[in-house]
């Protein structure tokens, strides 16, 4: 986690560097820095804290002139949140600067050899570690900053994504990665670089994304030179236009990033399926699909492997996909999956879900499932990303940029394109009857005016917010296609507004949970118009006689479950499979008010980072 930003160019870096670290907030927000060079000397502020504290401070401290400069926003691994742990580091000789998003395994080693060789340290960071190291190597040998950086780099074990730069060398940004991204936005006669491109979109298109074990010299008015790390050989670049674009980054009046981006699922799920879906013809076409088809087609099983919301995804597409394509699935934490020995085979299709694309935990797993000769087929939101590149092939979910660290339109899209696999494998194998698939893909096309529609709840739900905002702990329940829909609304409730929040499918309610219930505990129910509904009426019922105050999210015209609740928020009516996209949403805003009214900051929740990247 950590966003790094660096600039070399014709501009003042300055302000490039603060808004750029801004929008990598997401990655990491608990401390932040910059440095400078203006020609003579190295201007370093930094602090504990957000980008907007930084920029205070480095006012009052430092002349903010250079045009050149590397910026970091921090997510803590090595040493607490503090001034001095904060980045950029310097060398012992303060020549060196660094700033760093990843870790160094082997640090603790290295340390210990450096000290030893007379060098002292102020932080207790690895990223001091590893400045002093390419120190050391290029002092060794006098050599330059690039080859003293590949030296040091083939020392380390972990993960990185730095940029580094000498004051003996001005006029030159190196950069590295292998497990954290990079990003190389190349302008005329400036370059940026950064944990991802947003924070040079403004200034230009054309960008590189460093490969693992990749290392950039990036050089004023010098063609850039790209290596491989291990062997030294040079890399051909690949410029890649950027889709992105500014209003997509910014929140265009909303309030957070968050309730834009749930008010934002009505259009993404449109681009989701746009071009893929064709209800009219009854036919769904995925390139990623339509060129594996086969492999899904004979495989004897379908791992899915994914994280937080991602693996809510998955689990939803568990559901869909054993109900129509008959197709054995197993959901497994990605975390677990990775260091449990599991049993993969190589008939097994393996999807990775990850907004991100570069869930550290993920990715270990899809390395792990290629090495048993799976195929890997990933479901993504970044274009480019790890994990994108990482798999044998995949579907994007095309959600746009999703910048609230509590995930909504990620989910919201995922399981869309994982419904429009399952029903293309369902045609190809004949598993759904003719009348059920049509009539999914015509529900699928409307969706987009169901969620627009269910996003009418809002006043509602900011109303029962109201209620309930101060609450210590919530229960979330939901059956069938639903129960993960409980888990996500229980996470979401979580992670923004710090209650103690647990999804649990309806009926395990009485194997424990149960017990928690009293007239303090507010318990939300999804109890849709659908298959085992009068099951969840009885979990209803049960909830009521031990006076839990309910809260149901209903199918529009509901009566029967009117009669029990507390509350009710009514959404349309859609087939069973695809009801979580509807579902969802007044849970999402549910967590969003509260967490509003409790006075959390929604976008940027504590200890939490958008894209996890270390284990
Ligand atoms: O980028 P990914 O989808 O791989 O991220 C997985 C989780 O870290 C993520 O979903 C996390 O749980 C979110 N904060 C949930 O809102």
């Amino acid at each position: 986690m950590c966003g790094i930003v660096g600039y070399i160019g014709h501009r003042e870096a300055y302000p490039v560097i603060i808004k750029g670290l801004k929008r990598l907030e997401y990655r990491g927000y608990d401390s932040a820095g910059v440095v400078l060079y203006d020609g003579n000397d190295l201007k370093l502020s930094k602090t504990k804290g957000k980008v907007s504290d930084l920029e205070a401070r480095a006012q009052e401290e430092i002349s903010l002139t250079g045009t050149i400069g590397i910026g970091h926003t921090r997510w803590a691994t090595h040493g607490v949140p503090n001034d001095v742990n904060s980045h950029p580091h310097f060398s012992n000789s303060g020549n060196l600067v660094i700033v760093h998003n990843g870790i160094i395994e082997n640090y603790e080693p290295l340390k210990k050899e450096l000290i030893s060789r007379g060098y002292t340290f102020k932080s207790d960071t690895d990223t001091e570690v590893l400045v002093n190291l390419i120190e050391d190597v290029k002092k060794k040998d006098n050599l330059k900053l690039g080859k003293a950086v590949q030296i040091a780099l083939n020392q380390v074990v972990g993960a990185y994504a730095i940029a580094v730069f000498d004051r003996e060398r001005p006029n030159e940004i190196v950069a590295a990665r292998l497990g954290s991204p990079l990003a190389i936005g190349i302008g005329k006669d400036e370059f940026f670089v950064a944990s991802d491109a947003s924070p040079f979109i403004e200034y230009t298109s054309n960008a590189i994304y460093l490969e693992d074990e990749e290392m950039a010299v990036i050089r004023l008015h010098k063609p850039m030179k790209i290596r491989k790390i291990k062997d030294d050989s040079l890399v051909d670049p690949y410029v890649q236009e950027l889709q992105m674009n500014l209003e997509q980054i910014e929140k265009n009046g909303y309030d957070h990033f968050m309730l834009k981006e749930i008010y934002e699922q009505p259009a993404v799920i449109k681009d989701t399926y746009r071009g893929r879906l064709h209800a009219n013809e009854g036919l769904i076409k995925m390139a990623g699909i339509e060129d594996n088809l086969q492999k899904f087609l004979n495989a004897d099983r379908i791992l899915i492997v994914a994280c937080g919301t991602s693996w809510h995804a998955g689990l939803v597409a568990e559901y869909i996909f054993e109900e129509f394509t008959r197709i054995p699935v197993e959901v497994e934490y990605a975390s677990e999956f990775r260091y449990r020995n599991p049993i993969i085979n190589a008939n097994d299709v393996v999807i990775a879900i990850s907004q991100s694309g570069e869930t550290a935990d993920t990715l270990a797993a899809i390395k792990l499932a290629k090495e048993h000769g799976a195929f890997v087929f990933g479901v993504c939101n970044v274009v480019g990303s790890s994990i994108s590149r990482e798999t044998h092939a995949g579907a994007y979910t095309h959600a746009g940029p999703e910048i609230g660290v509590a995930s909504t339109k990620a989910f919201t899209t995922q399981i869309t394109v994982l419904t429009l696999i399952a029903l293309r494998l369902a045609s190809a194998k004949g598993t759904l009857s003719n009348s059920a698939y049509h009539r999914y893909l015509q529900e699928l096309e409307i969706m987009p005016e169901k969620v627009a529609e269910a996003l009418e709840v809002n006043d509602k739900v900011q109303a029962i917010a109201e209620i309930y905002k101060d609450a210590p702990n919530c229960l979330y329940l939901g059956r069938g296609y639903n129960f993960p829909v409980a888990l996500e609304g229980a996470l979401k409730l979580k992670e923004i507004s710090y209650i103690h929040a647990e999804g649990y499918p309806a009926a395990e309610m009485k194997h424990g949970p149960i017990a928690l219930i009293d007239e303090q505990m507010p318990v939300v129910v999804i109890a849709q118009k659908q298959e085992h509904y009068d099951k969840i009426v009885s979990n209803i019922q049960e909830i009521k006689s031990r006076s839990g105050k309910i809260i149901a999210v209903v199918t529009s015209g509901d009566t029967q479950v009117r009669e029990l609740a507390d509350h009710v928020i009514e959404i349309p009516s859609t087939v069973d499979a695809l009801s979580p996209l509807l579902t969802t949403i007044p849970l999402q805003l549910l967590s969003y008010h509260i967490a509003v009214m409790r006075g959390c900051n929604v976008d940027q929740p504590r200890n939490l980072a958008k894209s996890v990247t270390v284990e």
